[in-house]
This record gives C-alpha cells, structure tokens and sequence, in this order.
C-alpha cells in the first residue's frame, strides 16, 4: 500500500458514486458512513464493534478532543488511534463549527476564535494554525479545514462574509498543514443557500488545491427540501476525481438522497445517539422502544438485520432494558442503528455497481412507506 492518500471511483449509476479511497491504514468504501467518536470513544460500542458493523472510518473533533485530555496527552500516549485501540482511519473535524455550537463566550475575529470551555469554562483560542496543529497532534489521517458558518436562515451578506472568512482560513490550513506524505486535507465549501456564493467557495478552494473537498454548512436549520436544492448543484462544483464529503448528515432519507446528488462521505450523531434515546431506526421506518406497544413484542427490531440485537433478543426485552435504564439497552440499541447505517451503504454501493441505483431507491422509500414497523 502507497503511503498517499488516493480516490478511486470505480462506477457511476446517474449522479451516483461508487469508489474507494486507499489510505495507509484501510480502505475506505465509498458512499462511506463515519460513526461519530467525538471523545475518543462512539458512546457504548467498543471500537471491533464498530468495526463489525462495516464501518471502515470514524469521525474524531478536535474541539472535545483539545479541551480533556487535550491533543499533547494524546500524542504523548502514542496518537488517537492508539489511544482509543482503532486502527483504521479517523477523519477531525477542525473545532470551529463545534465552537459555535457547543462553547460558552465566542468571539469571532479574522485571526480564528476565542471562546470558553463548555466543560469549565476555561478560555482557549483556535486559528486555522493551532487547529492544524491539534489534528496533527491527535494523528489525524483526514484533516479538515478550519471553518466557521453561521446557523440558517441568515442575510446573504452574513453568509457571504462568512464564507470570504472561512476561504482565507482555508489557504491559512493548507498553508499550515504542509506536505504531510500519508495524511490528507480537505477543504469545506461553504455558501449557504446561494448558488453564486457556493462558486465562489468552491473555486477559491479548487485554487488552493485539496485532496477532497467537503460541503459545509448544511443541515443547520434550512430543512431537506432546501439542502437538497444545494446538492442539486454544489457537488458539482467541486473536482469530480476527489471524494465529495456531506458534513454533519443525516437522517436515512437524507442519506440516500446526498448520495443521489453524487456525495461520497457522510457523518452524523443520530445513529449513535438515537441509540441512547430509543429511536431505532428499520428498513420500515422508525421506532421507539420506549413505547408500550412494545412490551410484549417477541420479534427482533428489524428481522433482516444481523446485529447481535436483532439476532438474540426481543423488542420486549429491548423495552425492558430501556425502561430499567440498563447500560445494554444504549450498547444493544446503538450496535443496531450503526449497523442499519452501515447496511445501507453497503447496499448503495452495491446497486451504483450493478447500476441499479433508481430502482433500489424505489424500494427503499416504498419499504419505508409500508409503515407496520
Ligand atoms: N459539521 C457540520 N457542518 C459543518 C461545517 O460546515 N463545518 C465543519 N467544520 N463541520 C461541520
Ligand atoms: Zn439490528
């Protein structure tokens, strides 16, 4: 194996990809599904858990990850992988959406940004250098841009300065990032809404030169009719040979319908913190286990899924332990909605191969729409 980085789209089915993405620690499949493992761990699965699911990448953030134990602990036991016992790729978010989110007293300069720890209240500053210096720090082997985005709705004028800001931050990472043989950087289109505003973002990045490209600031208010419309035309925008990265999406149907629109790489919480909700999510739709009807049900979640909560218990048993808040119902519950995540990748990227992508979409809205879950 090559210690680059590199893309191979090995089938397309209408705007749909199909490809790997070879690095020195895995291959990544794509239309690819990375399980959220913010503080070193995905919340109550062990990491060959993850793994067994079919998940071939995770998603670290450099925001928790700086903050306890901080990126120096971590490279002094040896990087994140080691850290946390996963071998395969990981993939950071840069900190600044999540200190937008998430951090307590933010101020926004052209420098980067200054805000207070959620955890206590401690000030910390993050620039597109120091973010490049956390994730090189952690071992990161696909490092983001540092960004920011406001939430939507917002002026167009906010938007586009925005934009502009995270643009110059782009430069300032790749700048700062170097040459780094085995890791890559990908840079993150931002715009909002507008057509005009997402060319400018992705020409300014297509001009400094990424190793794959992210769509950025999305998912944040604006609702799947309007960021489908965006996916109508900004994956577009972006190199065609790099991996298209959707941050922070989504639900099922958001899913399917980004990699309709050609995007290759998606995140998102839900899976895994549905899990500790009880939402459950099944080739019928979704439910929550936390629901009476639920009580006396001795069929599994769902009776195609193969993980260990659908092929050894019952939905009563699954209420059971949700209700008595036993620390099983999170690991069952959340094994089996990364696995239902995982499944449907695996059967996208296998229907983009056999160039079946339409019909398999059909079947899946129409299995969803049978209800009776
Ligand atoms: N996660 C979800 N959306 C975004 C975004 O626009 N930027 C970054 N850095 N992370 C995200
Ligand atoms: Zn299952």
């Amino acid at each position: 194996m090559s210690d680059r980085i590199s893309f191979a789209l090995n089938a397309t089915d209408g705007t749909a990809r199909a490809g790997v993405i070879s690095t020195p620690r895995g291959e990544i499949r794509t239309p690819a599904f990375m399980p959220v493992g913010t503080a070193a761990t995905v919340k109550a699965m062990l990491p060959e858990s993850v793994a067994a699911t079919g998940a071939d990448i995770l998603l670290g953030n450099t925001y928790h990850l700086m903050l306890r134990p901080t990126a120096e602990r971590i490279d002094r036991l040896g990087g994140l992988h080691r850290f946390m016992s996963w071998d395969k790729p990981i993939l950071t978010d840069s900190g600044g959406f999540q200190v937008m989110s998430l951090a307590g007293l933010r101020k926004l300069t052209a420098e980067g940004v200054t805000f207070k720890s959620h955890i206590d209240g401690s000030r910390h500053v993050l620039t597109p250098e120091r973010s490049m210096e956390v994730q090189r720090l952690l071992g990161s082997d696909i490092v983001m841009c540092f960004d920011e985005c406001p939430a939507l709705p917002a002026d167009k004028a906010r938007i586009a300065e925005s934009m502009r800001l995270s643009m110059r931050w782009a430069k300032r990472s790749r700048d700062a990032f170097g040459d780094r043989p085995g890791h890559s950087l990908f840079g993150i289109q931002q715009g909002g809404l507008e057509p005009d505003l997402r060319a400018q973002s992705a020409e300014a990045l297509r001009e400094i030169g990424f190793d794959g490209y992210a769509i950025g600031g999305l998912a944040v208010g604006e609702g799947q009719e309007a960021m489908f419309s965006v996916l109508d035309f900004a994956p577009d925008m972006l190199p065609a040979d790099r991996p298209r990265y959707l941050m922070g999406v989504g639900k099922p149907d958001d899913i399917v319908g980004a990699v309709a629109r050609g995007v290759d790489m998606m995140d998102c919480v839900l899976p895994s913190r549905s899990g500790r909700t009880g939402q459950v999510f099944t080739r019928r739709g979704v439910l929550n286990i936390k629901n009476a009807r639920h009580q006396d049900d001795p069929r599994p979640l769902d009776a195609e899924c193969g993980c260990p909560a659908c092929r050894n218990y019952s939905r009563a048993y699954l209420h059971h332990v949700f209700r008595s808040q036993e620390i099983i119902s999170s690991m069952l519950l959340t094994w089996h909605n990364l696995q239902y995540y995982q499944d449907l990748m695996q059967g996208m990227r296998v229907a983009i191969r056999e160039g079946a992508f339409a019909a398999w979409e059909d079947a899946f809205h129409a299995t969803r729409a049978e209800g009776d879950i």
